[in-house]
């Protein structure tokens, strides 16, 4: 787990706000759910036999011997959240948005750590293809207010309960024969979930996957009239993507659509920005009455990285003023100068260390101030302020009724004329 320090984290307030407007702007309401909950929510939802369940989960037993997990991800969370807060009697579908941090015991290495933060929505209680639409639509928005650029969209039915198991069976049928060939935990998967077998990326494993069964060709007809319906509403917005029948994803609860959106730049398993789909035979897996839902979860760290590689970083707001007290009795007059300032809406931070001028100065030009407060032994005499211009070297005295005129001179802030 790491440590994000201003050096980054002006990017992922960058993001904060895309995920605030993407959010707005498609109608979707915030909720904000615990960062532990029992276990069994993530065992049941995400499934046995997927990497998340099996090594993934921080799971603990608490005081009252509870096993706890901190949450891996949040679309279990949010379905049992719609149940507990009595969201299934409201008009539906609904339409909810989160962000926050998610925990996953993974082997870190570059965009992929123990505690990394998603933003997700999920529209829960309606199975219009129409939705997976706008869902995929909204996690693109926010790629784009994001200012993130090379992305595709991957896309893939991964049938329902009704046509799966016979797939299951086409898969189990196709590998049977290479299973000795195969890693010791494809033959684990071959036997809980074939599907998952897809996903492997071991050497051993993957030379066989071109020539696997594929799920398109075992769709039943009512998941082969979604996907076509997905695919005609994604091309009326003129929404590219790339028919990929190999993406399964790595959790258990989708049925049907399937999307993850991968970066050109970002190598191996670390490529998918997010993912998502339709989930309409969880609320069931977690015992309650059946609720078709879709969604999507956008993996912040891997965009900041992208963005970093782009070299779209966000930078530090610089300060606007920097005050230097540089005379006996001068620090009440700067502190009441910055606070004049910061009354105005201007930035404004005081050097309190009691340094020479110059080193003071020198501290102003590294932050990148473009203009410097001085009040030395002349100006606490004369009753004034002086301030330099940073860029030009100016440098004037005015009394502080002028002080704040004088700033927006130096800072090319525009004077309010009164019209
Ligand atoms: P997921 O594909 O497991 O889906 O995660 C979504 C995104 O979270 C990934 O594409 C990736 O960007 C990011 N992510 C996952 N693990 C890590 C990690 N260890 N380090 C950094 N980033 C990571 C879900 O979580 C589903 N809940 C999405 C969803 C919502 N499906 C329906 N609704």
């Amino acid at each position: 787990m790491r440590d994000l320090l201003f050096d980054q984290t002006p990017t992922w307030a960058l993001l904060e706000s895309a995920s605030r407007l993407t959010a707005q702007r498609h109608g979707y309401q915030r909720v904000v759910t615990p960062l532990l909950e029992a276990t069994e929510l993530f065992a049941h939802a995400v499934g046995q036999g997927t990497d998340i369940v099996d090594k993934e989960m921080y799971t603990f037993t608490d005081r009252s011997d509870r096993s706890l997990t901190l949450r891996p991800e949040a679309t279990a969370s949010v379905m049992r959240a719609y149940f507990d807060g009595g969201l299934h009697q409201a008009p539906q579908p609904v339409r909810v948005w989160y962000e926050g941090p998610m925990f996953r015991y993974d082997r870190p290495q570059a965009g992929r750590y123990r505690q990394f933060f998603q933003f997700g929505a999920e529209a829960v209680g309606d199975a219009s293809p129409g939705l997976d639409v706008e869902m995929i639509e909204m996690a693109g928005d926010w790629l784009t207010a994001a200012g993130v650029e090379g992305v595709t969209l991957q896309l893939n039915s991964v049938g329902d309960e009704v046509c799966r198991p016979a797939y299951r069976e086409a898969l189990r049928d196709y590998f049977r024969p290479y299973l000795s060939e195969m890693c010791e935990e494809d033959r684990r998967r071959f036997e809980i979930n074939p599907l998952r077998m897809l996903d492997c990326k071991k050497p051993s494993c993957t030379p066989f996957h071109a020539s696997a069964p594929r799920i398109d060709e075992h769709l039943c007809d009512p998941c082969h009239d979604h996907h076509e319906r997905v695919k005609a509403g994604l091309a009326a917005l003129g929404i590219a993507h790339v028919d990929n029948p190999r993406l399964v994803r790595g959790l258990d609860y989708y049925t049907r659509t399937a999307f993850e959106f991968w970066h050109e730049d970002l190598e191996g398993a670390q490529n998918a920005l997010g993912g998502g789909g339709r989930y309409d035979g969880l609320a069931e897996v977690l015992g309650f009455d059946p609720t078709p839902g879709v969604g999507f979860a956008m993996g912040s760290d891997r965009v900041v990285l992208a963005l970093q590689r782009a070299g779209r970083e966000v930078s530090a707001d610089v300060v606007e003023v920097y005050l230097i007290p540089a005379a006996e009795g001068a620090d009440s007059v700067v502190l009441q100068a910055a606070r004049d300032l910061r009354g105005e809406g201007r930035s404004a931070v005081v050097d309190h260390s009691g340094r020479s001028l110059k080193a003071r100065m020198r501290r102003a030009q590294k932050l990148g101030s473009p203009c410097v407060l001085i009040v030395g032994d002349d100006e606490m005499a004369a009753g004034t302020l002086t301030l330099r211009d940073m860029a030009s070297g100016e440098q004037v005295s005015v009394p502080s009724s002028q002080l704040i005129e004088q700033v927006d001179s130096i800072l090319g802030v525009p004077a309010v004329t009164g019209e």
